[in-house]
């Protein structure tokens, strides 16, 4: 058997991902103004022993204002890096792999509950605040109705990501990634079902998330990595097109940006989306093809198999996982089992590797 593409170690900027297994960034709605707590101190505990060659830290607001529900993590305070230097510790004391974490806006999708509370826009009696956004055009019915960001209050923003990847440069992450998909603030200007400005900001729909990849490149160390999540498509027609992404990715990679993740949809509620598993991964494929950037791709994704198919094709250079690596945090370590790779335990769990079991063969759960 060929040595597996999954467990092949990437270069990526100036890091070194161990394999190519990436846990996806996941809102965990358990911050506290922003600021990360026991929760989450759990969560990155519990990834650092996985054994993912990078661990992404959940989309972090840029602004307070730019967190999507209460319970988001923030980069906009010194409690915030403080809070946020802690978990990172705790997640270094147990692994060499990189880190990094999401930096983003939620733009007109800020102000809203938790999923399990609903995920809609935040009550009169919930504390909401004013939304933002590239044209004052609601999410969808119900949803609040942003205010126009003007450009003092766009230079103010471009500001604040700067001064939140300076407070991730000092955190010690390895990696920025930039949230220019889903529908938040940095897509809301891509997108033309979002930003339909009159001004500079809407005859060039990628300016201001250039200005901001470009601001962020001028102070993220050449020595870590610098990506970007984005959208290959809104799934609408009239939207964002496979082709607009091709054309964006281009600019990121001129702008120095070391990496994209492949994602899509999310910008309109009504969009209708042909969810199946690796139904991304075309996309990753052709902008890795068009633009020769490095690619991550994402979306239903589970099966080690799937996985490495997809890496070994060439139709991306990672991959990264949500809902499957949350199932089974220990994802890593059976895949790499099955592709008869040796990877690092913490050494506390050295025993639960499954060639170490004394009658391991015969039955898992029988050997003491
Ligand atoms: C609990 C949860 C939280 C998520 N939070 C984020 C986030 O903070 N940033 C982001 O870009 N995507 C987020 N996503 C999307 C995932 O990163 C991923 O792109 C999506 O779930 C598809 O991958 P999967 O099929 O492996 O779950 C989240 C998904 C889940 C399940």
């Amino acid at each position: 058997m060929p040595h597996p593409k999954l467990f092949t170690p990437l270069e990526l900027g100036g890091i070194t991902l161990p394999n190519r297994i990436v846990v996806s960034p996941m809102c965990q709605y358990s911050a506290h103004d922003g600021s990360m707590g026991d929760w989450h101190l759990a969560h990155l505990g519990t990834f650092a022993c996985s054994g993912a060659g990078l661990f992404v830290v959940e989309a972090t607001g840029a602004t307070r204002e730019g967190r999507i529900t209460h319970g988001c993590t923030g980069l906009y305070s010194d409690e915030n890096e403080a809070a946020m230097a802690r978990a990172v510790q705790l997640y270094r004391g147990i692994t060499r792999n990189p880190i990094g974490v999401q930096i983003g806006h939620a733009g007109r999708k800020a102000s809203s509950s938790f999923p399990w509370q609903g995920g809609k826009p935040l009550g009169a009696h919930e504390s909401p605040w004013q939304t933002v956004a590239p044209s004052p055009i609601p999410f969808g019915e119900g949803w609040h109705v942003p205010k126009e960001l003007s450009k003092e209050e766009l230079k103010g923003l471009i500001d604040a990501f700067v001064v939140a990847a300076e407070r991730a440069k000092r955190i010690g992450f390895d990696v920025v990634e930039l949230h220019a998909a889903h529908g938040y603030l940095l897509h809301q200007f891509l997108s033309p079902l979002s930003n339909q400005r009159t001004d500079a900001y809407g005859h060039d729909r990628m300016r201001f998330p250039l200005e901001v990849a470009r601001a962020v490149r001028e102070v993220w160390p050449k020595e870590r990595a610098l990506g970007a999540r984005i959208n290959a498509t809104d799934w609408v027609e009239g939207g964002w097109q496979p082709g607009d992404a091709v054309a964006f990715v281009r600019e990121l990679k001129r702008a120095g940006l070391d990496f994209v993740c492949v994602s899509s949809g999310a910008t309109v509620p009504h969009a209708k989306i042909p969810v199946a598993p690796g139904y991304q991964v075309g996309f990753s494929q052709k902008i890795k093809t068009e633009t020769e950037m490095t690619t991550r791709a994402v979306g239903m994704i589970a099966d080690p198999r799937q996985a490495e198919e997809i890496l070994a094709s060439g139709k991306a250079d990672m991959v990264a996982m949500a809902r499957a690596l949350l199932d089974n945090p220990r994802w890593v370590w059976h895949a790499a089992e099955r592709f008869g790779v040796a990877i690092d335990y913490p050494p506390q769990y050295a025993r639960s590797r499954h060639d170490a079991w004394p009658g391991a063969k015969i039955a898992r759960g029988q050997a003491k």
